[in-house]
C-alpha cells in the first residue's frame, strides 16, 4: 500500500510524543492500518527551538497552510481558535481527514467542522479534547449507540482536581494550591482557562453533544469554576464526610408533561467520600456515564500529559488511516434529537449552606420556616457556638449554622439563601455549595 501522509500541526508535549511514536510503533501501526503513516511535516511556530530527538527537523516547517493541502491525515495540536480553526477547515476541503485535540474549538465552532468534514467526505476524530487518555467519546457515540443516555457527571479538569486535592489533603488555600500546581506544571502561567471552569464547560458542551444527540454550545453551560471555594468551604465538606470536586454535569431532564430537555453545569460541589468521585487523587479524571441500558459505566485515568494524551490522538489516528484504507467512513454529527436547553434554575440539586446567625431564642426556628416557605426540604442541620463565643454568651453572640437541603430546583434553593441573607439574625452567609452524589 501507498503510505498515508501524516501531517503534525504544533509540537508540544503532545505534539511531540505523537511524532515518536509514530516513528517508534510505525510497524505496528503500519500494520493495524494496512498502509505506513509517513510524516509528512510538523508545523511549528518557530524553528530555532531545539525540539529533541523525538522531532527530525528536516520535518519542521513554518507553513502550516501548505503543509495541510499535502496530508491525507492532519493532527491539529495547537489550540486555540485561529489559526487552528481554518487549517482544519482548510485540511477537510482538500479532503484530508482530521484528528484534533482542541476542546475550545470543538465547543465553539463544531458544527462548522462536521459540515465541512460531510463536504469533504472525510472524517473528523476528538478524542484527546476530552479526559486526554481515557476513552470516552468513541464509548459514548458508538458502544453506547443503541442506549439512552441519561447523565453524564464526572471530573474532567486535573488542574482543578489537583487544587481542590491539596487544599484537602494538605490543607493549602486556593492560591497556594494553585502555585504548587504551576510549579509542577499541571497549570499554566495564567491559570484561568482551568480555574474557571472554561476548560471543562467545554468538555461538558462536547459530551453532552455526543450523548444527547444535540449541539450544545460552550455558551450554553452553566459555568462556575473554583476560584470562590474557600479553605473553609473544604473544612465544612469533611464536617459533613465530603469532599469538594469541579464537577460537569450533562443530564437528560424531563418535565411534568413528559417533554425532554437538556441540562449541561459546571460548578464545585460537596461530593460523599463514599462516591467513587471523591477518590479520584492529583490530576486524574474520572467520568460516570449513566444510561438506561447499560447502567452506570465509569471511566477514569490520565485526563492531561503529553503521552497520555498522544495515545488518544493515536487511537484516532489509526480510526481515520483505517478508515480511508477501507474507503469507509465513520459516524458523523448526529444532532437528531435536538433537545431544548434547560435554564440552571430548572436543574434539581442540594446545598449546603453555612450561616453565621445570633445565638439567641428562636433563630434556629426562624432560619428553619424561611426555608420552609421556600418549598426546600431540611436533611440536616448542625448547630455549634462559634468558637469566639464566651462561656457567659449573650444575646450578641454568634452561632454557626450549617444546613444541608433535600433535593430542590436550584432556582428555589438560590432564593432560600436570598431570603436567608436578608434576616436579622442572620449575620453572614458564610458559604453556599450544591451538594451531588447522593441524596
Ligand atoms: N488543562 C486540562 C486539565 C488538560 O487540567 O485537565 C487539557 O484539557
Amino acid at each position: 500500500m501507498e503510505p498515508l501522509k501524516v501531517a503534525l500541526l504544533g509540537s508540544g508535549s503532545v505534539g511531540t510524543q505523537v511524532a515518536r511514536l509514530l516513528t517508534t510503533h510505525a510497524q505496528e501501526l503500519a500494520q493495524r492500518v494496512g498502509a505506513p503513516l509517513e510524516l509528512v511535516g510538523i508545523a511549528v511556530r518557530r524553528l530555532d527551538v531545539d525540539r529533541g530527538p523525538g522531532i527530525d527537523p528536516a520535518l519542521l516547517t513554518t507553513d502550516a497552510s501548505e503543509l495541510v493541502k499535502r496530508a491525507d491525515l492532519v493532527v491539529e495540536l495547537i489550540g486555540g481558535i485561529e489559526p487552528a480553526r481554518t487549517l482544519i477547515l482548510d485540511a477537510l476541503a482538500a479532503g484530508a481527514s482530521v484528528v484534533t485535540g482542541n476542546k475550545a474549538l470543538l465547543a465553539e465552532h463544531g458544527p462548522e467542522l462536521y459540515e465541512a468534514a460531510d463536504r469533504g467526505g472525510v472524517e473528523l476524530y476528538y478524542e484527546a479534547a476530552v479526559a486526554g487518555a481515557i476513552p470516552l467519546l468513541r464509548p459514548i457515540r458508538e458502544s453506547l449507540a443503541g442506549d439512552r443516555v441519561r447523565r453524564v457527571l464526572g471530573i474532567v479538569n486535573g488542574t482543578t482536581n489537583f487544587v481542590l486535592d491539596k487544599m484537602d489533603t494538605a490543607g493549602l488555600d486556593l492560591a497556594e494550591a494553585v502555585s504548587q500546581a504551576q510549579e509542577l506544571g499541571y497549570a499554566e502561567a495564567d491559570p484561568t482557562a482551568d480555574v474557571e471552569g472554561f476548560d471543562a464547560a467545554a468538555k461538558a458542551a462536547i459530551l453532552a453533544s455526543l450523548a444527547f444527540h444535540t449541539r450544545v454550545h460552550a455558551d450554553d453551560v452553566h459555568r462556575e469554576g473554583i476560584t470562590t471555594v474557600t479553605a473553609g468551604d473544604v473544612a465544612s465538606a469533611k464536617a459533613i464526610g465530603a469532599v469538594v470536586k469541579l464537577l460537569a454535569i450533562c443530564e437528560r431532564t424531563v418535565a411534568a408533561d413528559g417533554s425532554e430537555g437538556v441540562s449541561v453545569r459546571v460548578h464545585p460541589a460537596m461530593v460523599p467520600v463514599a462516591h467513587p468521585l471523591a477518590n479520584v487523587r492529583g490530576a486524574f479524571n474520572a467520568v460516570f456515564v449513566e444510561a438506561e441500558a447499560a447502567g452506570e459505566l465509569m471511566f477514569y485515568g490520565q485526563g492531561a500529559g503529553g503521552l497520555p494524551t498522544a495515545s488518544a490522538v493515536l487511537g484516532d489516528l489509526v480510526s481515520a488511516a483505517r478508515n480511508r484504507v477501507g474507503g469507509s467512513r465513520g459516524p458523523g454529527e448526529s444532532t437528531y434529537a435536538q433537545l431544548p436547553l434547560r435554564p440552571m434554575g430548572e436543574v434539581v440539586t442540594r446545598y449546603h449552606i453555612s450561616l453565621e446567625v445570633a445565638d439567641r431564642p428562636g433563630v434556629l426556628a426562624t432560619v428553619a420556616k424561611v426555608i420552609a416557605e421556600h418549598g426546600v426540604s431540611i436533611e440536616t442541620v448542625r448547630q455549634q457556638q462559634s468558637p469566639a463565643a464566651a462561656p457567659d454568651a449573650t444575646d450578641d453572640d454568634r452561632a454557626s449554622l450549617v444546613v444541608v437541603t433535600h433535593s430542590a430546583t436550584d432556582a428555589a434553593l438560590e432564593a432560600t439563601v436570598s431570603a436567608l441573607a436578608g434576616l436579622e439574625s442572620v449575620t453572614a452567609v458564610v458559604g453556599v455549595m450544591r451538594v451531588e452524589g447522593e441524596d
